[in-house]
């Protein structure tokens, strides 16, 4: 079976953020279950909020056209999402609405849910507060859903995350370190079989 392809990111661009350190433990996982994984920093690809002004006269900012080719060449998402006022952050909506632009005639690869469709994704929250961002994951379920990727029905909270994390960044709690591994496993092996599927369902339109 050939390498599934996995893109770990988180929805905060924060040096301290709580998420991209459940990033981080959701991309070892996934290395040791067997996937070709890359991690990226959202801080590394600034953004102006979206525009339609602003895309009619410059077209898609260069930091979401970079990003937008590394999603293509992967297989899975896994993303860890910060709660701000019971959803997402805007940093994860502006980019993910940047990358689901077309470009150019928009058809095949140039389409805005290329780099969604088929592909699978495994999501995560963290968050101080008692419901470790559990709040926001729906609403990013709904997003990535209508985008065309399926969203596996497992997700991981970390409640009191401020607390969560050891200095090299491990997650303290051994329950809470094996659900992590449990989803960047199960990213992991359907992605892995989807890769193997002959012909890819589409069923979504472009929009
Ligand atoms: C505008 C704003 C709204 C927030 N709303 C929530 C919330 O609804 N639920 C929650 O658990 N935490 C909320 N927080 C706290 C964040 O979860 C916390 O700052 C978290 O550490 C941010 O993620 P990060 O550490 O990955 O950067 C909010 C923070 C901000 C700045």
């Amino acid at each position: 079976m050939t390498k599934a392809k996995i893109l770990v990111f988180a929805g905060s661009a924060r040096r301290d953020s709580l998420n991209k350190k459940l990033a981080r433990v959701a991309e070892r996982h996934a290395r040791e279950a067997g996937g070709e994984v890359t991690f990226v920093d959202l801080e590394e690809f600034p953004m102006p909020l979206y525009h339609g002004d602003l895309e009619a006269s410059s077209g898609m900012p260069a930091n979401a056209v970079k990003l937008r080719a590394i999603f293509l060449e992967h297989d899975a998402l896994i993303i860890a999402s910060p709660e701000n006022n019971t959803s997402v952050t805007a940093l994860l909506k502006n980019t993910l609405d940047w990358l689901s632009r077309s470009i150019g005639d928009g058809k095949g690869e140039r389409s805005g849910l290329a780099p969604y469709r088929g592909k699978l994704a495994g999501i995560l929250s963290a968050s101080p507060g008692p419901f470790g961002g559990a709040r926001g994951l729906p609403h990013l379920r709904q997003i990535l859903s209508s985008l065309g990727v399926t969203v596996l029905g497992a997700q991981v909270s970390i409640v009191r995350a401020g607390d969560a994390f050891a200095p090299d960044g491990a997650l303290k709690d051994e329950r809470e370190d094996r659900l992590v591994a449990m989803l960047a496993r199960a990213v992991v092996d359907t992605a892995s079989k989807l890769r193997e599927a002959p012909d890819p369902p589409r069923i979504m339109q472009d929009h």
